[in-house]
């Protein structure tokens, strides 16, 4: 399967027609434990938590999509992101982009570190300082790209050659960009990781986390700790994800395309200062986007001339984008990251721009998307 395109791979890989009824859909498997022939005999699965079918067609089939030989399904983004970070020994400096998730700033600042963890923010954005102003002792490089909520863009690949050098691994999490649009571990990347939450499962109807390597030595710690720690997805979670991947690749492209109009209207706009899509010529990393990324995504965050007050009114206006926290789905959402989703990010270096609004935008009819936007900013 792994030389077949993007679009075959989503829909097929990791799911043969069942070999008990030839169901093309591979079963819920709603059970806990296997039935063993003799002791230690069975047929590759013993307890849910240590593995499930739906969950390993998910985890083959995602695996596949990024590229990597290992893939593993969790509860959760952050569940995801704690068992990775569980791989470095205690005591470890973990480089956190300075622009990322609030809940990632969060598990790290006020679990990790209290644990004997270290960290510090980096604008991963300017690779020569990164590289002249390397942290001692550094044993991972933890990016976003598209960051949340600023959209920055992080050269994966020259990151990871300057984080090599220095014997770390760099993580990229590619929720905002999915492996349609950007593939990070051809880039260089050690691992990926996702919050399945968002453009994988598609709908807004599942909490999923997934992280993918070619490191095998990566991949037999994270596969102890998803069994020892236990942060895994039921398989009707599995299900929805899987059911999600397999139009991933034509969401993402009306996603970007809505995006891009919608990008170009604001730019046009008087109430608005700046607009932040990587897909816009004058933003400061396109360059780098065109190069590691198929398209520019449907993530859209912009400034408001009458700051905070004006992005809080204008987020209660919309009608048609509904004000609520994440992203990644179907129907378009406005949110305050400052307030919401970055909230505990205040008073650190990751705060965000209390102007800023951000904008999750859908696959509705565009015409509907964009006079909505129009009227909140006008009213
Ligand atoms: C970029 C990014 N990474 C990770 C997460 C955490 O994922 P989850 O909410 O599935 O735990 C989020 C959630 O919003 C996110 O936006």
């Amino acid at each position: 399967m792994s030389d077949h395109g993007f679009e075959t791979r989503a829909i097929h890989a990791g799911q043969e027609p069942d070999a008990a009824t030839g169901a093309i859909v591979p079963p819920i498997s709603l059970t806990t434990t296997f039935a063993q022939s003799a002791v230690g005999e069975h047929q590759g699965f013993e307890y849910s938590r240590s593995g499930n079918p739906t969950r390993a067609a998910l985890e083959a089939c995602l695996a596949s999509l990024e590229g990597a030989s290992h893939g593993f399904a969790f509860a959760s983004g952050l569940a995801a992101e704690d068992v990775l970070l569980r791989q470095l020994p205690v005591g470890s400096h973990i480089v956190l982009g300075n622009d990322a998730y609030g809940g990632t700033f969060r598990l790290i600042d006020k679990v990790f570190r209290p644990a004997g963890w270290t960290w510090s923010a980096a604008d991963l954005t300017d690779v020569s300082r990164l590289s002249s102003e390397w942290p001692d002792k550094a044993a991972v490089v933890w990016l976003e790209t598209p960051t949340n909520p600023a959209l920055n863009i992080v050269d994966i690949e020259a990151v990871s050659e300057i984080a090599h050098r220095h014997g770390a691994r760099v993580v990229v999490d590619n929720t905002f960009a999915t492996p349609y649009l950007q593939r990070p571990l051809a880039l260089g990347a050690d691992a990926v990781v996702h919050s399945s939450t968002k453009y994988l499962g598609g709908h807004s109807d599942v909490v999923g986390g997934f992280v993918a390597t070619n490191d095998a030595e990566l991949a037999d710690g994270i596969r102890f700790t998803q069994n020892a720690a236990g942060a895994v997805p039921s398989p009707f979670d599995c299900y929805l994800v899987l059911r999600g991947l397999k139009t991933l690749a034509v969401r993402m492209d009306r996603h970007c395309d809505n995006a891009r109009a919608i990008a170009e209207m604001l730019v046009a706009h008087p109430a608005v200062e700046r607009v932040l899509w990587p897909g816009l010529p004058e933003h400061p990393n396109h360059d780098v986007a065109k190069r590691q990324m198929d398209d520019f995504g449907g993530m859209v965050s912009f400034t408001l001339r009458g700051g905070e007050q004006a992005a809080l009114d204008m987020v209660r206006r919309t009608t048609v984008f509904t004000l609520a926290e994440s992203l990644g789905a179907v129907e378009s959402l406005i949110e305050h990251p400052s307030r919401m989703t970055h909230a505990s990010a205040a008073n650190s270096p990751l705060e965000v721009d209390p102007s800023l609004v951000r904008l999750s935008v859908g696959i509705e009819t565009l015409t509907d998307l964009l006079a909505d936007l129009e009227a909140a900013l006008s009213t």
